[in-house]
């Protein structure tokens, strides 16, 4: 376990725009950070996840004025139809949820804002140049691209295919260009800060080419944070959502109060997990920010891939958001977690196919782990009246399935530790599989039918489940629901404690089901999809 003194591990996802509902894009986030913050929380880490939603800026007030509503109507609906129960659908145990129309957030990005204009680095200038609302972000001339067809003549915002805007006004900018320096130094000097390595490189090309100046207000937009010293304008709206990490957890409260000592906890955050379309401004403009403001930057920028339908991001504007629950109600909430973890490289891009999860749900869980499961609970009712048998001698097949999953442990955990969640699930499934043709060699359904080998047959058993109980607390974080009801299964619950508090690090250590612990078979943990609803 590794050592936190008083600092909590404290992740984030991006604070997700209420334009509309989220698809499994969102989800997909938001999955990522809820395994890696369980795991924490695994390895015996006092740990803080935080997720939200950004309410402000021109595409939701534009969203809501379609909807014939105030935006505030808008973004209240949508929060409480959608985006807290996708939540539960995708069965996230996050330890907040901001939202920016809360008056804790507000208050504190007026101060923020207050002290970087103090420290010299905002200043009025007028604006003119290319806008799109799509990302809410002022383009510069190298990121936009030629439209062709309907768009003839016009540039387009790459990522949403769609042409910019042309903004003039007047707007209070932010002293940017001061910090390109300062950026460049520490992350040569913190290489990890930025991962994966194409994302450090893109961000280090981008710093290198020098930073403009960025205005950090709108004059013409009204649905957002007022400017303490000029109310007329509001505060840009990613320069009101960044703050959302630091504001979630106590900047600017007083630091003897509750809110206060959380930020001493929390603060810097370890991990900003983003997608690749919103890393620049994670990790230029936001630790820039925080320079000017005299706050420690963040430890890790961690940017992912997208979902792709067709070859391209999903997305709402393209009408090809998939809803979280479309899957989720088919395949429960265990396996979609599963599935976009196993089967895409956090990092690359990946795409979602039905055929690609049925095939792995009926591979993998179903047929590998439910059926490990259902034929160990079944063989120990069966054949031992439900108690677990002791174990008798070990012979080289159980040794090394129980070295095996001290070498698996530790693979998973360092796997983990490094947000690559695919190569931690591997390991658990290759052990997954060695259990399984175990299983298979040692046939205990032969065995069982001379009494001579009843030794035998009960050591067989015991580290069948021995083995399920390493499984189960390694894969808790990622399928909570069916592991709690395995480890149930187990009667781990009632002779080792709730698997919540099982530490990752006491999974290798063997033979903690004492004889004569009650296994019950109970319902599949995976139902054949014929079968589930
Ligand atoms: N509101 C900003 C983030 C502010 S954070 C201070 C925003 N919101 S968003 O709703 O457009 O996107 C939120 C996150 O969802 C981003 O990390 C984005 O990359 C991610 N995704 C949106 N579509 C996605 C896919 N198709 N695939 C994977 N992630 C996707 O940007």
């Amino acid at each position: 376990m590794a050592e936190q003194g008083s600092k909590a591990f404290y992740l984030t996802t991006p604070i997700y725009y209420v334009n509309d509902a989220p698809h499994i894009g969102h989800a997909y986030t938001t999955t990522a950070g809820d395994v890696l913050t369980r795991w924490r929380r695994q390895r015996g880490e006092d740990v803080w996840f935080l997720t939200g939603v950004d309410e402000h800026g021109t595409k939701v007030q534009r969203a809501a004025d379609e909807g014939g509503v105030t935006p505030q109507q808008w973004v209240d609906r949508l929060v409480a139809d959608e985006w807290l129960p996708v939540l539960k659908t995708v069965d996230a145990a996050n330890d907040d949820f901001i939202r920016t129309t809360d008056p804790r957030h507000a208050a504190a990005v007026q101060k923020f804002w207050e002290v970087v204009r103090d420290n010299g680095y905002v200043y009025a200038a007028p604006y003119a140049g290319p806008y799109c609302v799509g990302c809410e972000e002022f383009k510069l001339a190298g990121d936009l691209v030629a439209g062709s067809g309907e768009f003839e003549g016009q540039q387009l915002c790459p990522v949403h295919g769609r042409p910019v805007e042309q903004v003039e006004e007047d707007n209070w900018f932010f002293k940017l260009s001061a910090f390109a320096d300062q950026l460049i130094a520490y992350y040569e000097a913190n290489p990890e800060t930025i991962q994966p390595v194409s994302a450090y490189n893109e961000v280090m090309s981008f710093l290198r080419q020098g930073l403009v100046d960025i205005s950090m207000s709108r004059s013409s937009v009204s649905w957002g944070i007022p400017l303490p010293w000029d109310e007329k304008q509001v505060v840009y709206v990613w320069f009101d959502a960044l703050l959302n990490y630091a504001t979630a957890v106590g900047y600017g409260a007083d630091p003897s109060s509750d809110l206060g000592q959380r930020f001493a906890r929390t603060w810097p955050a370890d991990v900003h997990l983003v997608g690749k379309d919103i890393l620049r401004f994670h990790a230029v403009y936001w630790p820039a920010m925080l320079m000017a403001a005299g706050i420690d930057v963040p430890r890790k920028v961690f940017a992912h891939g997208w979902l792709l339908v067709g070859g391209e991001k999903m997305s709402k504007t393209k009408l090809t958001g998939i809803a979280p629950s479309a899957i989720i109600d088919h395949f429960g909430s265990d396996a979609f977690r599963y599935y976009f973890l196993r089967a895409i490289q956090f990092g690359q891009d990946g795409s979602f196919s039905w055929e690609d999860m049925s095939a792995r749900y009926t591979a993998e869980l179903a047929n590998g782990l439910g059926n490990l499961a259902s034929r160990a609970t079944a063989m120990v009712n069966k054949y031992c009246e439900g108690l677990l048998p002791a174990a008798g001698e070990l012979t080289s097949a159980e040794i090394g399935l129980r070295d095996q999953l001290a070498a698996v442990t530790t693979q998973a955990d360092d796997a983990m530790v490094a947000l690559d969640f695919s190569t931690g699930i591997v390991a658990v499934k290759t052990y997954i599989d060695a259990v399984n043709l175990y299983v298979t060699e040692q046939a205990p359904w032969v065995l069982a039918k001379d009494e001579a080998n009843n030794e035998r047959l009960h050591t067989v058993l015991n580290t069948i489940c021995e083995a399920l109980r390493g499984i189960s607390v390694l894969y808790f974080p990622l399928m909570p629901k069916a592991m709690v009801s395995l480890w149930s299964q187990l009667g781990a619950d009632v002779a080792i404690g709730p698997i919540a508090e099982q530490l990752i690090s006491d999974v290798a250590s063997w033979g903690q089901l004492p004889a004569g612990t009650v296994v019950t078979k109970g319902e599949s943990l995976f139902p054949r999809l014929d079968d589930a609803a």
